[in-house]
Protein backbone atom coordinates (compact mmCIF):
# COMPACT_ATOMS: atom_id res chain seq x y z
CA UNK A 1 0.00 0.00 0.00
CA UNK A 2 1.83 3.27 -0.91
CA UNK A 3 1.93 6.11 1.49
CA UNK A 4 -0.18 8.77 1.74
CA UNK A 5 2.58 11.42 0.60
CA UNK A 6 3.26 9.02 -2.50
CA UNK A 7 -0.24 8.87 -3.45
CA UNK A 8 -0.58 12.79 -3.02
CA UNK A 9 2.42 13.01 -5.32
CA UNK A 10 1.19 10.70 -7.93
CA UNK A 11 -1.82 12.60 -7.71
CA UNK A 12 -0.01 15.44 -8.65
CA UNK A 13 1.34 14.34 -11.52
CA UNK A 14 -1.55 13.82 -13.39
CA UNK A 15 -3.98 17.07 -12.05
CA UNK A 16 -3.21 20.33 -13.12
CA UNK A 17 -1.31 22.17 -10.79
CA UNK A 18 -2.63 25.38 -12.34
CA UNK A 19 -4.39 25.92 -15.57
CA UNK A 20 -6.20 28.70 -17.75
CA UNK A 21 -9.93 28.08 -19.20
CA UNK A 22 -10.10 30.45 -21.82
CA UNK A 23 -8.21 33.29 -20.30
CA UNK A 24 -8.38 36.39 -22.17
CA UNK A 25 -7.15 39.51 -20.77
CA UNK A 26 -7.26 43.19 -22.49
CA UNK A 27 -5.59 46.15 -21.91
CA UNK A 28 -8.61 48.98 -22.76
CA UNK A 29 -9.84 47.50 -25.94
CA UNK A 30 -6.91 45.84 -27.36
CA UNK A 31 -6.99 42.17 -26.71
CA UNK A 32 -3.42 40.84 -25.56
CA UNK A 33 -4.55 37.40 -24.76
CA UNK A 34 -7.43 35.45 -26.50
CA UNK A 35 -9.35 32.65 -24.60
CA UNK A 36 -6.57 30.46 -23.71
CA UNK A 37 -6.65 26.92 -22.11
CA UNK A 38 -3.84 25.36 -20.95
CA UNK A 39 -2.77 22.84 -18.34
CA UNK A 40 0.59 23.02 -16.35
CA UNK A 41 1.95 20.35 -14.14
CA UNK A 42 3.91 19.36 -11.22
CA UNK A 43 7.40 18.66 -11.79
CA UNK A 44 7.40 20.00 -15.10
CA UNK A 45 9.29 22.33 -16.81
CA UNK A 46 6.57 24.47 -19.43
CA UNK A 47 7.88 27.16 -22.27
CA UNK A 48 6.26 30.02 -23.66
CA UNK A 49 7.38 30.89 -26.31
CA UNK A 50 6.43 33.32 -29.72
CA UNK A 51 7.47 36.95 -31.37
CA UNK A 52 7.55 40.23 -29.33
CA UNK A 53 4.04 41.26 -28.19
CA UNK A 54 2.43 38.27 -28.93
CA UNK A 55 0.85 38.64 -25.41
CA UNK A 56 3.53 36.23 -23.05
CA UNK A 57 4.40 38.34 -20.47
CA UNK A 58 0.50 39.43 -20.42
CA UNK A 59 -0.61 35.54 -19.85
CA UNK A 60 2.24 34.98 -17.38
CA UNK A 61 1.88 37.93 -15.48
CA UNK A 62 -1.89 36.86 -15.25
CA UNK A 63 -1.04 33.58 -13.18
CA UNK A 64 -0.53 35.41 -10.09
CA UNK A 65 -2.33 38.21 -10.67
CA UNK A 66 0.72 40.44 -11.48
CA UNK A 67 -1.50 41.93 -13.95
CA UNK A 68 -3.51 43.75 -11.21
CA UNK A 69 -1.23 46.78 -10.73
CA UNK A 70 -2.04 47.55 -14.31
CA UNK A 71 -4.59 50.26 -14.96
CA UNK A 72 -7.35 49.81 -17.69
CA UNK A 73 -6.68 45.52 -17.88
CA UNK A 74 -9.41 43.09 -17.79
CA UNK A 75 -9.73 39.66 -17.15
CA UNK A 76 -11.90 37.02 -18.85
CA UNK A 77 -11.91 33.42 -18.52
CA UNK A 78 -10.53 31.68 -15.22
CA UNK A 79 -6.89 30.60 -13.51
CA UNK A 80 -7.30 27.69 -11.02
CA UNK A 81 -4.26 27.30 -8.78
CA UNK A 82 -5.29 23.62 -7.40
CA UNK A 83 -8.47 24.21 -8.62
CA UNK A 84 -9.28 27.12 -6.70
CA UNK A 85 -9.97 30.05 -8.62
CA UNK A 86 -7.35 32.72 -8.08
CA UNK A 87 -9.77 35.80 -9.24
CA UNK A 88 -12.71 34.76 -7.07
CA UNK A 89 -13.60 37.84 -5.51
CA UNK A 90 -13.10 36.26 -1.69
CA UNK A 91 -9.45 35.11 -2.82
CA UNK A 92 -6.39 37.82 -1.66
CA UNK A 93 -3.81 38.36 -4.26
CA UNK A 94 -1.10 38.55 -1.74
CA UNK A 95 -1.79 35.23 -0.91
CA UNK A 96 -1.96 34.24 -4.60
CA UNK A 97 1.57 35.66 -4.99
CA UNK A 98 3.14 33.61 -1.85
CA UNK A 99 1.96 30.16 -3.85
CA UNK A 100 3.02 31.26 -7.11
CA UNK A 101 6.27 32.87 -7.21
CA UNK A 102 8.10 35.10 -10.01
CA UNK A 103 11.36 36.45 -11.35
CA UNK A 104 11.73 38.85 -13.80
CA UNK A 105 13.88 39.68 -17.09
CA UNK A 106 16.03 41.54 -15.07
CA UNK A 107 17.34 40.81 -11.67
CA UNK A 108 15.72 43.06 -9.44
CA UNK A 109 17.29 42.15 -5.90
CA UNK A 110 15.73 44.83 -3.22
CA UNK A 111 18.78 47.25 -2.37
CA UNK A 112 18.99 45.62 1.11
CA UNK A 113 21.62 42.92 2.47
CA UNK A 114 21.67 39.09 0.76
CA UNK A 115 20.54 38.14 3.82
CA UNK A 116 17.38 40.66 3.86
CA UNK A 117 16.70 40.04 0.39
CA UNK A 118 15.63 36.59 1.29
CA UNK A 119 14.20 36.97 4.46
CA UNK A 120 12.67 39.84 3.28
CA UNK A 121 8.75 38.05 2.02
CA UNK A 122 8.71 35.16 4.83
CA UNK A 123 9.33 37.86 7.62
CA UNK A 124 6.14 39.86 5.75
CA UNK A 125 4.34 36.46 5.61
CA UNK A 126 4.93 35.93 9.33
CA UNK A 127 7.31 33.27 9.32
CA UNK A 128 8.65 32.60 12.88
CA UNK A 129 11.65 34.48 13.32
CA UNK A 130 13.66 32.04 15.00
CA UNK A 131 13.41 29.80 11.32
CA UNK A 132 14.65 32.70 8.67
CA UNK A 133 18.46 31.91 8.86
CA UNK A 134 17.88 28.54 8.25
CA UNK A 135 15.36 29.09 5.55
CA UNK A 136 17.75 31.96 3.93
CA UNK A 137 20.39 29.24 3.98
CA UNK A 138 18.30 26.33 2.18
CA UNK A 139 16.62 29.17 -0.25
CA UNK A 140 20.49 30.15 -1.26
CA UNK A 141 21.39 26.36 -1.33
CA UNK A 142 18.46 25.96 -3.80
CA UNK A 143 19.39 28.26 -6.10
CA UNK A 144 22.68 27.02 -6.05
CA UNK A 145 24.22 30.64 -4.29
CA UNK A 146 24.77 29.72 -1.06
CA UNK A 147 28.70 29.20 -1.53
CA UNK A 148 29.49 32.02 -3.52
CA UNK A 149 27.91 34.29 -0.85
CA UNK A 150 27.66 32.55 2.71
CA UNK A 151 30.52 34.69 3.95
CA UNK A 152 28.97 38.27 2.75
CA UNK A 153 25.56 38.09 3.88
CA UNK A 154 25.30 41.05 5.46
CA UNK A 155 26.48 43.10 2.01
CA UNK A 156 24.24 44.88 0.16
CA UNK A 157 22.76 42.58 -2.34
CA UNK A 158 23.71 45.24 -5.15
CA UNK A 159 27.31 44.41 -5.32
CA UNK A 160 26.16 40.94 -6.55
CA UNK A 161 26.92 40.41 -10.23
CA UNK A 162 24.44 40.07 -12.90
CA UNK A 163 24.18 36.20 -12.64
CA UNK A 164 24.12 36.29 -8.71
CA UNK A 165 21.66 38.84 -8.57
CA UNK A 166 19.24 36.88 -10.45
CA UNK A 167 19.90 33.24 -8.54
CA UNK A 168 19.23 35.63 -5.49
CA UNK A 169 15.90 36.66 -7.07
CA UNK A 170 15.25 32.69 -7.50
CA UNK A 171 16.60 32.49 -3.45
CA UNK A 172 14.09 35.64 -2.53
CA UNK A 173 10.78 33.69 -4.74
CA UNK A 174 11.78 30.01 -3.65
CA UNK A 175 12.03 30.99 0.20
CA UNK A 176 8.04 31.55 0.19
CA UNK A 177 7.46 28.00 -0.14
CA UNK A 178 5.99 28.78 -3.17
CA UNK A 179 4.05 25.73 -5.35
CA UNK A 180 4.59 27.46 -8.98
CA UNK A 181 7.25 29.40 -10.36
CA UNK A 182 6.78 31.96 -13.10
CA UNK A 183 9.97 32.72 -14.82
CA UNK A 184 9.99 35.66 -17.70
CA UNK A 185 13.09 35.15 -19.70
CA UNK A 186 14.93 34.82 -16.71
CA UNK A 187 17.96 34.57 -19.43
CA UNK A 188 18.05 37.67 -21.22
CA UNK A 189 20.15 39.72 -19.58
CA UNK A 190 23.09 36.84 -18.30
CA UNK A 191 25.93 35.69 -20.43
CA UNK A 192 26.47 32.56 -21.22
CA UNK A 193 27.48 31.09 -18.19
CA UNK A 194 25.20 32.61 -15.69
CA UNK A 195 22.71 31.16 -18.52
CA UNK A 196 24.14 27.72 -18.06
CA UNK A 197 23.80 27.70 -14.79
CA UNK A 198 20.30 29.04 -14.35
CA UNK A 199 19.42 26.37 -16.66
CA UNK A 200 21.04 23.58 -14.69
CA UNK A 201 19.31 25.48 -11.67
CA UNK A 202 15.73 24.81 -13.30
CA UNK A 203 16.25 21.27 -13.97
CA UNK A 204 17.18 20.58 -9.85
CA UNK A 205 14.16 23.33 -9.07
CA UNK A 206 11.66 21.26 -11.36
CA UNK A 207 11.79 18.50 -8.67
CA UNK A 208 9.91 20.51 -6.35
CA UNK A 209 7.89 23.37 -8.72
CA UNK A 210 6.11 23.90 -11.42
CA UNK A 211 8.39 26.02 -13.85
CA UNK A 212 6.48 27.92 -16.14
CA UNK A 213 9.32 30.20 -18.06
CA UNK A 214 9.03 32.88 -20.93
CA UNK A 215 12.07 31.92 -23.33
CA UNK A 216 13.26 34.38 -26.95
CA UNK A 217 15.51 31.44 -26.94
CA UNK A 218 14.60 28.53 -28.75
CA UNK A 219 17.56 26.14 -27.42
CA UNK A 220 16.98 26.59 -24.35
CA UNK A 221 13.03 26.12 -24.56
CA UNK A 222 14.28 23.18 -26.32
CA UNK A 223 16.97 22.00 -23.64
CA UNK A 224 15.46 22.45 -20.32
CA UNK A 225 11.44 22.23 -21.33
CA UNK A 226 9.14 19.54 -21.03
CA UNK A 227 6.54 21.09 -22.72
CA UNK A 228 6.46 24.20 -24.86
CA UNK A 229 3.40 26.59 -26.05
CA UNK A 230 4.16 28.88 -29.24
CA UNK A 231 1.80 32.27 -28.94
CA UNK A 232 1.22 34.20 -32.04
CA UNK A 233 -0.86 37.46 -31.85
CA UNK A 234 -2.62 36.50 -28.42
CA UNK A 235 -3.70 33.35 -29.34
CA UNK A 236 -2.08 30.02 -28.53
CA UNK A 237 -1.65 28.10 -31.97
CA UNK A 238 0.71 25.30 -30.80
CA UNK A 239 1.28 23.63 -26.96
CA UNK A 240 2.93 20.05 -26.82
CA UNK A 241 5.95 17.60 -25.44
CA UNK A 242 8.94 20.10 -26.46
CA UNK A 243 10.68 17.20 -27.86
CA UNK A 244 7.75 16.69 -30.88
CA UNK A 245 7.41 19.94 -30.58
CA UNK A 246 10.63 21.18 -31.77
CA UNK A 247 11.39 18.04 -34.30
CA UNK A 248 7.63 17.80 -36.12
CA UNK A 249 5.48 20.65 -35.32
CA UNK A 250 1.55 20.33 -36.08
CA UNK A 251 0.67 23.80 -37.11
CA UNK A 252 2.17 25.49 -40.26
CA UNK A 253 2.92 28.81 -38.41
CA UNK A 254 4.69 27.29 -35.43
CA UNK A 255 6.71 25.60 -38.50
CA UNK A 256 7.65 28.86 -40.03
CA UNK A 257 8.00 30.77 -36.27
CA UNK A 258 10.73 27.69 -36.10
CA UNK A 259 12.27 27.98 -39.32
CA UNK A 260 12.26 31.59 -38.89
CA UNK A 261 10.18 32.36 -41.81
CA UNK A 262 8.08 34.26 -39.79
CA UNK A 263 7.72 37.70 -40.53
N1 LIG B 1 0.55 47.82 -19.66
C1 LIG B 1 0.14 47.71 -20.93
N2 LIG B 1 -0.78 48.57 -21.43
C2 LIG B 1 -1.23 48.46 -22.70
N3 LIG B 1 -0.82 47.52 -23.56
C3 LIG B 1 0.09 46.64 -23.13
C4 LIG B 1 0.62 46.68 -21.80
N4 LIG B 1 1.51 45.67 -21.65
C5 LIG B 1 1.55 45.02 -22.85
N5 LIG B 1 0.69 45.60 -23.73
C6 LIG B 1 0.44 45.17 -25.13
O1 LIG B 1 -0.06 43.82 -25.09
C7 LIG B 1 0.54 43.04 -26.14
C8 LIG B 1 1.26 41.85 -25.52
O2 LIG B 1 2.37 42.33 -24.75
P1 LIG B 1 3.30 41.37 -23.90
O3 LIG B 1 4.22 42.24 -23.12
O4 LIG B 1 2.46 40.43 -23.17
O5 LIG B 1 4.09 40.61 -25.07
P2 LIG B 1 5.33 39.61 -25.00
O6 LIG B 1 4.97 38.44 -25.81
O7 LIG B 1 5.75 39.40 -23.59
O8 LIG B 1 6.47 40.43 -25.78
P3 LIG B 1 8.06 40.46 -25.55
O9 LIG B 1 8.58 39.19 -26.15
O10 LIG B 1 8.51 41.67 -26.33
O11 LIG B 1 8.35 40.59 -24.09
C9 LIG B 1 1.46 43.99 -26.89
O12 LIG B 1 0.77 44.46 -28.02
C10 LIG B 1 1.73 45.11 -25.93
O13 LIG B 1 1.97 46.32 -26.59
MG1 LIG C 1 7.49 39.86 -22.50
Amino acid sequence: MPSREAMIEQELLVTPRILTDRLTVKYGEKVAVKEVSLSFYQRKVAALIGPSGCGKSTYLRSLNRMNDFILNISIEGKVLLDGQDIYERKVDPVLVRRHIGMVFQKPNPFPKTIFENVAWGPKRAKFPKKDLPQLVEDSLKQAALWEEVKDRLNTSALGLSGGQQQRLCIARAIAMKPSVLLMDEPCSALDPIATSRIEDLIQELKEKFTIIMVTHNMQQAARVSDVTAFFLHGNLIEYGATKEFFTRPQKIETENYLTGKFG
